[in-house]
């Protein structure tokens, strides 16, 4: 009986614990909320909105880099604007880690809005918040679905390389890397495959998908035959595909391209290859709405991975540097 009691009791004790976790969890995430913004600083998303605009009807190409910033953001150490943050010679930031390196951009664009805001309410609005609004502002301008992006996040005093080098998923990896590389950041399996449709837009080095033309079976051959003329053996490393057949549009077409063996990252090919995921790629290349509805989603949850909260965090002034 009284080891009944006892068990019992630290049963009750554990999930008193638990219960105290979740909550912690889920009242940092809990803070964020649409309107966050709407009495320090009511037109900060015009700003932000017209700055996209404009950065993407000069290069649509800028809106796949800026929606790909705040996925680098939120999946090391969460979305906290550490990937802004420049190397000194007394700061390691994370932009020379690998999936960074001569890779990311659109850095400019994120200054030229932080200027804007500061000069309209100096000190309000954080770069992480900058971040997840231009994300879905890029998505939005190029065609794809719209949703409310929570505010409220805080910027971070530091950054983590070993955490940019070991956390963003590498175009190398299986359909079981993919997974877990999504799973320790809280997704599934069907989030996992909505999120990797943002390859729908933008462009790859030849560095990155090299290998995939000259070493990789599940690849139409006359796709890769075409890839080569602009992706040599050696050399050319710098030279730019599409990631899908419509770059610049945000539509559903990354899925039809997969089902054609298409698709030009090991990774992304990797969704349609015999396993798993293969029927979501299928309901998601016939069905656009499916396709937008949860990618949409999929990005409110992303923007909810660990953000600062109160005095965790400050609002930086320039997003490049801590105040
Ligand atoms: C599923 C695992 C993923 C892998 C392995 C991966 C890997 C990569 C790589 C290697 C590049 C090209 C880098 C270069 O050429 O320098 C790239 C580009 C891109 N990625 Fe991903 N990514 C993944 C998921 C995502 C997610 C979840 C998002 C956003 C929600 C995203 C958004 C983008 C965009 C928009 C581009 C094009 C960027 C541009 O044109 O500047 N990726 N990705
Ligand atoms: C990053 O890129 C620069 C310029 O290409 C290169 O010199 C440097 O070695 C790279 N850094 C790392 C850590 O790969
Ligand atoms: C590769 O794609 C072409 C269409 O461009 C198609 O005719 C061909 O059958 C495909 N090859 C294979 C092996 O599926």
């Amino acid at each position: 009986m009284l080891m009944a009691l006892s068990s019992f009791s630290s049963l009750f004790k554990l999930s008193a614990f638990t219960l105290c976790l979740s909550i912690l969890v889920e009242s940092s995430s809990g803070q964020l909320s649409t309107s966050f913004y709407s009495t320090t600083c009511p037109n900060f998303r015009s700003v932000i909105t017209r700055a996209v605009n404009a950065a993407v009807s000069k290069e649509a190409r800028m809106g796949a880099s800026l929606l790909r910033l705040h996925f680098h953001d939120c999946f090391v150490n969460g979305c906290d604007a550490s990937v802004l943050l420049d190397d000194t010679a007394n700061f390691i930031g994370e932009k020379t880690a690998g999936p960074n390196n001569n890779s990311l951009r659109g850095f400019e664009v994120i200054d030229t809005i932080k200027t804007q805001l500061e000069r309209m309410c100096p000190g309000v609005v954080s770069c992480s918040d900058i971040l997840s609004a231009v994300a879905r502002d890029s998505v939005v301008t190029l065609g794809g679905p719209s949703w409310n992006v929570l505010f409220g996040r805080r910027d971070s005093t530091k950054a983590n390389l070993n955490a940019a080098n070991s956390n963003l998923p590498s175009p190398d990896s299986s359909l079981s890397a993919l997974i877990s590389t999504f799973s320790n950041k809280g997704f599934t399996v069907n989030e996992m495959v909505a999120l990797s449709g943002a390859h729908t837009i933008g462009q790859v080095r030849c560095s990155v998908f090299r290998k995939r033309l000259y070493n990789d079976n599940n690849i139409n051959s006359s796709f890769a035959t075409s890839l080569r003329a602009h992706c040599p053996s050696s050399g050319g490393d710098d030279n730019l595909s599409p990631l899908d057949a419509s770059p610049a549009s945000f539509d559903n077409r990354y899925f039809n391209n997969l089902i054609n063996q298409r698709g030009l990252l090991h990774s992304d090919q990797e969704l349609f290859n015999g396993g798993s995921t293969d029927a979501q790629v299928r309901i998601y290349a016939s069905n656009r709405a499916t396709f937008s509805r949860d990618f949409a989603n999929a990005m409110v949850k992303m923007g909810k991975i660990s953000p600062l909260i109160g005095s965790n965090g400050q609002v930086r002034t320039n997003c490049r540097r801590t105040n």
